[in-house]
Parts: structure tokens; sequence; C-alpha cells
């Protein structure tokens, strides 16, 4: 394919994927202005300085640096080369691929890596089909009925059987021509003794774990009888690592982008049975307890998440430890309670759908509302001495809310209830927070929310030529008849260097016939560092007209310091030409040193 034709179709392929739209997949975003702005999904944060442009499609990231178009994004969040990202963003618009795309190399651990994730979504298939068509799965199916679990939904999931059997699978790879010992790399078979290998899922109702794409990259399989372990799942593998993924979340997520709230619950057949009830918000950590990792990743999609984990001592603790990582993200946590030591599943088979959203999801409380309550259980509230000791530590925890607001509420429940005065407690809370260094941290929090007096701040920093440079950059990149007319004027004699590289690309550019557009401008670049810098120039605040007078104020901005800069060399030679005693070259030096301040004169007053 021509090279002109690749660029047309990569062109178009931008076009169709909206950069907002793609990015809003893995982050929340809100509108600010004529960006959207939201947490970065490439570092950690709380406050969002991560910028969207829809006009000019581009991202950057304030904090970290990271920028580009939409394709640089798929590359940089997914980890995949430029060609998965042409194909993946293809597939999304419907583009059929040019041939010329789809040719690759892929490298033997790549390789490997594509044969695992092939038999997991083949072995989907086969037990999923097994369950459904076959005398064998005939009991798993009706153990599913029995638990609730609709036709519907077993399709929704793919819920599937392993058959009873030591090689049913084994020999389905092997006739597949899969290599065995990467089946067991992958968790799928085990070894035993030499060269025989035996299915790892025997017997069991296999739940299929879908990555954030929907493509399956291993299996929980639970018993249908009473043998242990009652649950049997795929070890980590290059494909599956439980501790940075959700179960469910590809199913969940436009529930979870649309709610701006994610139900997280803590096994699959509870995602399964909500999800069924009509919450469809909902997702589960693999059977373990919630990562810092996945915190994060929760954070960036929405404000508040409802825990809503087993009513029993393990549901309650495993409340308190998700529930302070979450918040320590930034979220806002809720609680949704059941009664009598039930899961969600029980739940719902028990009082039905309708009650668990009205008197389970929707009643949730807040995480402080929560936590006094568990607190209480510590005391006995008949008793004065207990009852004080429990009043201090509810203050304790109120005080350190940071939200005016939300400790205001928390003070009122506490007063009303223990016929207190609302003006001690206010007192005693400013006492804690003054002990606690907080009271002066609603300024603080503000200015650090305010990303745009974050943006000023740091390029006052910057002397006012390097402002000079980034502004002409941004025109350029905006404008052609401003890049040619810089070209003219300064050429490549930009003082920081990586802008000297840029403009010398932008040159380049617009000599290839492209049009002025930032976003084809960053694929242009060759280097990731260049992509992000020139991405974060970019969405400078620059006016759409703008005057001859400013681009000539930067242009000459950048000359005085260019000269100021000589003046500066030539007069330490001058000294050092001096000091060798070496008259001839010192006058040399000093004719130049006049020469170039008549220039300057020259440039201030053009
Ligand atoms: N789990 C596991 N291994 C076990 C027990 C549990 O991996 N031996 C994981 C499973 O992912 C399970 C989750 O932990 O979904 C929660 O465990 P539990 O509450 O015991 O199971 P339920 O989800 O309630 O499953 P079921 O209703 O089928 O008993
Ligand atoms: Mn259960």
């Amino acid at each position: 394919m021509p090279d002109q034709l690749k660029d047309q179709f990569i062109e178009e392929l931008r076009a169709s994927n909206d950069i907002v739209e793609v990015v809003g997949e893995y982050v929340q975003l809100k509108k600010q202005g004529r960006n959207y702005f939201g947490l970065c999904p490439f570092h950690n944060e709380n406050t969002p300085s991560f910028s969207v442009s829809p006009e000019k499609q581009i991202f950057h990231c304030f904090g970290c640096g990271k920028g580009g178009n939409v394709l640089t994004f798929v590359m940089e969040i997914e980890g995949i080369s430029f060609k998965e990202a042409v194909a993946r963003l293809a597939e999304k618009s419907g583009k059929s691929l040019p041939e010329s795309f789809k040719t690759e190399h892929v490298s033997p651990a790549n390789q490997e890596a594509r044969n695992i994730l092939e038999a997991h979504q083949l072995l989907t298939k086969l037990y999923h089909h097994l369950l459904k068509h076959t005398k064998e799965g005939k009991d798993a199916y009706q153990y599913l009925i029995k638990r609730g679990i609709t036709d519907e939904t077993i399709d929704a999931f793919q819920i599937g059987y392993a058959p009873d059997s030591k090689t049913f699978v084994a020999s389905f790879l092997e006739k597949k021509g899969f290599h065995l010992q990467t089946m067991v790399k992958a968790g799928l078979l085990s070894v035993t003794g030499e060269n025989s290998y035996i299915d790892r899922f025997r017997g069991r109702v296999i739940f299929p774990i879908r990555n954030h794409q929907g493509k399956t990259v291993a299996f929980g399989g639970r018993t249908l009888t009473d043998q242990q372990p009652k649950y049997i799942n795929s070890p980590e593998t290059d494909i599956f690592h439980k501790g940075k993924m959700f179960f469910n979340f590809d199913l969940a997520r436009p529930h979870i982008r649309k709610k701006s709230e994610a139900v997280l619950v803590e096994g699959a057949v509870d995602v399964i049975a909500s999800y069924q009830a009509g919450v469809q918000n909902v997702i589960a950590t693999l059977g373990t307890a919630l990562t810092d990792v996945q915190a994060q990743l929760l954070r960036r999609y929405v404000d508040t998440v409802i825990i809503c984990y087993d009513a029993d001592q393990a549901g309650l603790e495993a409340t308190i430890k998700a529930a302070s990582q979450l918040k320590k993200v930034g979220c806002y946590v809720k609680i949704a309670q059941m009664k009598d030591g039930m899961d969600p599943d029980e739940y719902i088979q028990t009082y039905g759908s309708e009650s668990f959203h009205q008197h389970v999801i929707q009643a949730n409380i807040s995480y402080m509302s929560f936590y006094l309550k568990y607190l209480r259980r510590e005391f006995n509230l008949q008793l004065e001495t207990d009852r004080i000791r429990y009043i201090e530590k509810a203050l304790d925890y109120i005080s350190a809310v940071d939200k005016p607001v939300e400790r205001e509420h928390y003070l009122k429940d506490l007063a009303d209830e223990f016929e207190l005065s609302r003006e001690t407690l206010t007192q005693e809370i400013r006492y804690r927070r003054r002990k606690m260094g907080k009271y002066k941290d609603n300024q603080l929090e503000e200015r650090h929310n305010n990303s745009s007096s974050l943006k000023k701040e740091s390029e006052k920093l910057l002397p006012a030529f390097h402002n000079a440079e980034r502004y002409l950059l941004a025109y350029m990149v905006k404008d052609r008849e401003i890049a040619d007319y810089v070209q003219q004027e300064l050429g490549g004699a930009f003082l920081i260097n990586e802008h000297q590289v840029i403009v010398t690309y932008l040159y380049a550019f617009y000599e290839e016939n492209h049009q002025a557009d930032i976003s084809s401008f960053i694929e242009y670049l060759p280097d990731e560092h260049l992509r992000n810098l020139i991405s974060k120039i970019a969405l400078l605040p620059v006016s759409d007209t703008t005057s001859n007078r400013e681009i000539q104020d930067y242009i000459n901005v950048i000359r005085n310091e260019k000269l100021r800069k000589e003046l500066h060399k030539l007069e330490l030679e001058q000294r050092e030409a001096e000091r060798q005693k070496n008259p001839v070259r010192a006058a040399q030096i000093a004719m130049e040193i006049l020469e170039l301040k008549k220039q300057q004169k020259h440039e201030k007053y053009k």
C-alpha cells in the first residue's frame, strides 16, 4: 500500500474515533471550558491533571507529561504496538483493515501469549456448549437453573461445564495443535509424571473470567457438590493478573460510566445474580482483597463506589479494608448492607430483585455511618463511661473527614442521638482538626483542584523566551501561514533544544503538504518525548485569530535572548583575551560586541 493511502487510512481512522469517546472508556472525563479533565491513567493522582481537547483531538497530562493523539493513547494504555492500535480502532469503528496493516512480526513470547488467549476463547465455547447441549452437562445446567440463573444470563456470561474427565480438554487442545507445555503454563492442564497431561478443571461449573476487552483470560470452576475446594481458579499467567482487573468489568463498564458509580461485590456468583437482577454496574475482585492497583483503576471511572460485601464478620472486615483503600485514592464510598450473614446472591434468591434494588443498593449508607455503626458494637451504650468513650472515638473519625458539609451531617446525627449541644461538638472537632494540622486544609485543596491555576503557576516559572517559543509553536502547529513566516524569520533558531527538533519536523511536515493538524503532526514525530511535549504545547490557550504583532513579539523575544546569550559569551571571551594579554583579539571581540549591541537595539524597535 502506498504511503499516501496509508496516511489517508490513518486519517480516516482518527476522524472516526473521537478521542473524548475513546479516552472516556478508560477515564471519567468532565468538561471544563473547552477541554475535558480526568484522573491520569498513566500515573497515580487524586486531583485531575489529565486533559483531553476535543477540538485538537489530543490529550496531555500536566502531572506526568504524557500526551498524544487517539492512536498513541490506545498504544500507551493497552501497551500495544502502532499496528495493533490501528487494528483495535479499525475494529471499533467498523472499518476493514488494509492488508499492509495486518502482517506483523510477532515475537515468540508474544506468540505464546496469543496461543494462550486463543485456547481460552476456544475452551469458553467448548465448556459453554457442553453445559447447554450435552448429557454430561445436564447436572451442571440444572444446578445453575436451581440457583436462579436464567438461560439468558448463562449465555451472557458464557457459563460452561468442564466434564469429569482427566484428558478431555488435553486431547481437545492437542488435536487443535496447541503445544501442551504451553497449556500447562496457561493453567489449563497439569503435568503428571512424564509427558502425561491432565485437565485442570474437572466436573465443575465454569465461570469464564474476561479481561476488560471481553476476552476470556482465565476460568473459575465451582464444584456442584460440597467437594473441597469449592472453587478452583486459573493461576496467574501472561494474560491474567488478577490483582489488576475486575470480574465483569467489560459488561459493567458502560453502566459504570453512565451512573458514575460502581457496585463492588465479593464473588463471581454475586456479580452474576446482581447483573441479572438489573444492577448492571456490578464488579468483583477475583477471590482476593482489593488491591491498590484496582482501587486506582476504579477511581479513573467513578466518583462513588458502593461496597456490597457479604454480611458476615469476614465481609465486614473486608469492607473496612476496601473502603479505606478506595477513600485513599479519592473515591466516595457508600455501603450497601444485607441482613443475617447473607451475600447478594442469597439475598436476591430470598427476597427478589426488586427488594435488592430498593432495600440494599438504593438504601446504601455513607461509609462514616457504616463505620460508626460498626464501632458501636464494641460499646455498651447504656453505660455512661462507654457512651463517652464511643462519642470520643466517633469525634476522632468525624474530624478526619475533609468535607465540611459531610462533617456537619455526622455531627448533627451525633448531637441528636446523644442530646449534646452542636456548639460543644463543633469545638471538639475544631480542637481535633487543629491537632491533626488540618485546619488549613480546605484552601490547599482548592488550589490543587484548580488545574488552570496550576498550569499558570508553572508557566510563570519559565523565562520569557521559553514561553515565547512555546506560544509560537502552538500557533505554528495550528496555522501553516504562521509557520511559514516563522521559518523565514527564525528558521530553526529556537533556543530550547527540543523546540528546535520539533520545528524542524514541523517545517518538513508542511513541506510534505500535510494540513495543519496537531493530531496528525503528533504521529509524524518519531519519539514519545517529543509527542508528549507538543501535546502539552498545543493545549496552551492561544486565540483563534492572532495579530502579526503578537507573533512578531515572540520572535523578537527569542532573537533578543539569542543575542543576549551571544553577547554574554563574547564578553567572557573578551575578559579571557585581556587576561591572556592579547589586545588584538580583545579589540576584535569588542568590535563584534558593538555590532551585536547595534542589532539588539534594532530588534527592540522593530
Ligand atoms: N473463592 C475462591 N476459592 C474458594 C472460595 C472462594 O477462589 N475456595 C473466591 C471465588 O471467586 C468466590 C469468592 O471468592 O466467588 C467469594 O467466596 P464465597 O463467598 O465463599 O463464594 P460465593 O461467591 O458465595 O460462591 P457460592 O455462592 O457459589 O458459594
Ligand atoms: Mn454465594
